[in-house]
């Protein structure tokens, strides 16, 4: 039989990202071992804002085409001490944009023995995927300053909406729910205040969900949004919205889940024309940077998905499995309420993954 083989390059970047994207690699080396189906090969990129302070750049010239020889990218995080907009710019964005990385997946659950800081939800009770528009909206970069530091200095940051965009995505969206067994979809959006693209968004939602008749779908204004995740949480499953909306609402669910250290974010080019990109959804941490306590659920998550990505749907869902048994086990960082530091965590996943094979 031909095995299959992916590569895939790392880019652990700033603070907590190297460790937790190093403690990635070891499970998936761990899994690739015990399974024996498929191989993965790993590359390293150390692309990082200290790079840029040396070199005045994060991605060296064809960096990029490097990068797009390989099937997936495992990223960590980027932030301080360089300004957050540079880096962002710089590095994650720099990746996302000309890789079409246009959809932005991020899902939430409440893991088995965790107690969420949601007061009457347990296990099952909160587990939805946020699709965010990934290319366009506030972080398109259009707008400027003019008069800087003047006392009539103006600044616009213009979102961007086209109907280009906004198909492909809410299509993405619907694709989505009807993979999942609830098949309910929340589009949100903010169509009474933001009254151009958000009307063309909710325009695009009716078009495009006549395509998809077995789908549930309704609307939520963003704001309201916010109220019905805390007080029912039950009655989502699916949700799309804008890059902004959705940035802060998925910080929002994982928050509600337990602990920005286990949600993952996975950033696709539907089209596989490209490589996605795969990071945790928390940034670098730098409080936490160097002590061995950074939770690698997120990043374990987030190999998760990126394994189902690329076809090896079956070793990702063992890796799941096993990464809640651990959490049910009650052996967890202390963003979880939890004593156990970042190795124990990753060593605990690897027994779990021995008893599995
Ligand atoms: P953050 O996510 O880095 O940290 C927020 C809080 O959550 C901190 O108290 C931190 O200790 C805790 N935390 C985060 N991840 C954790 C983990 N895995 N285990 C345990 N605790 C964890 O967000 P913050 O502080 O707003 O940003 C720090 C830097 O990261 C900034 O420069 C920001 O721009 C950058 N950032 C980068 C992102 C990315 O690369 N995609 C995403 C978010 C922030
Ligand atoms: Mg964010």
């Amino acid at each position: 039989a031909t095995q299959h083989s992916y590569s895939i390059a790392t880019i652990g970047a700033d603070g907590i990202g190297p460790e937790v994207v190093d403690a990635s690699v070891q499970v998936l080396k761990k899994l690739v071992e015990l399974n024996g189906s498929f191989n993965l090969s790993f590359t390293n990129f150390d692309w990082s804002s200290d790079t840029y302070k040396k070199t005045g750049k994060y991605i060296p010239d064809g960096g990029l085409d490097e990068l797009k020889k390989h099937d997936a990218i495992l990223f960590g995080a980027v932030g301080a001490p360089v300004p957050d907009h540079i880096s962002l710019w710089g590095l994650r964005l720099a990746i996302c944009q000309p890789f079409q990385q246009y959809a932005n997946v991020r899902p939430t659950k409440i893991f088995r023995g965790t107690s969420p800081p949601l007061r009457n939800a347990e296990h099952g009770d909160l587990d939805w995927v946020i699709v965010r528009e990934n290319s366009e909206g506030e972080y398109a970069g259009q707008g400027g300053r003019s008069h800087q530091g003047q006392p009539w200095e103006v600044a616009t940051e213009v979102a961007i909406f086209t109907r280009h965009s906004v198909e492909r995505l809410i299509r993405f969206a619907f694709e989505t729910a009807q993979k999942r067994p609830r098949k309910l979809l929340t589009v949100v959006t903010k169509s009474n205040a933001q009254r151009n693209g958000m009307v063309l968004w909710d325009e695009v939602a009716v078009q495009v969900a006549q395509d998809f008749p077995d789908v549930k779908w309704d609307k939520m204004l963003v704001d309201a949004m916010t109220c019905r995740m805390v007080l029912d949480p039950k009655s989502l499953d699916t949700i799309v919205a804008t890059n902004l909306h959705a940035d802060i609402l998925s910080d929002l669910a994982a928050a509600l889940a337990g602990s920005i250290g286990i949600a993952p974010t996975s950033n696709l080019d539907p089209t596989r024309q490209n490589p996605s990109m795969f990071e945790p959804i928390h940034g670098s941490a730098f409080d936490i940077t160097g002590k061995g306590v950074a939770n690698p659920v997120a990043t374990f998550w987030t190999a998760a998905e990126m394994l189902t990505w690329v076809g090896e749907e079956e070793a990702a869902t063992v890796l799941m499995d096993a990464v809640e048994a651990v959490t049910e086990r009650g052996i967890a960082t202390r963003d979880l309420g939890g004593s156990a530091g970042t190795k124990e965590v990753t060593e605990a996943v690897c027994q779990e993954l021995e008893k599995v094979y």
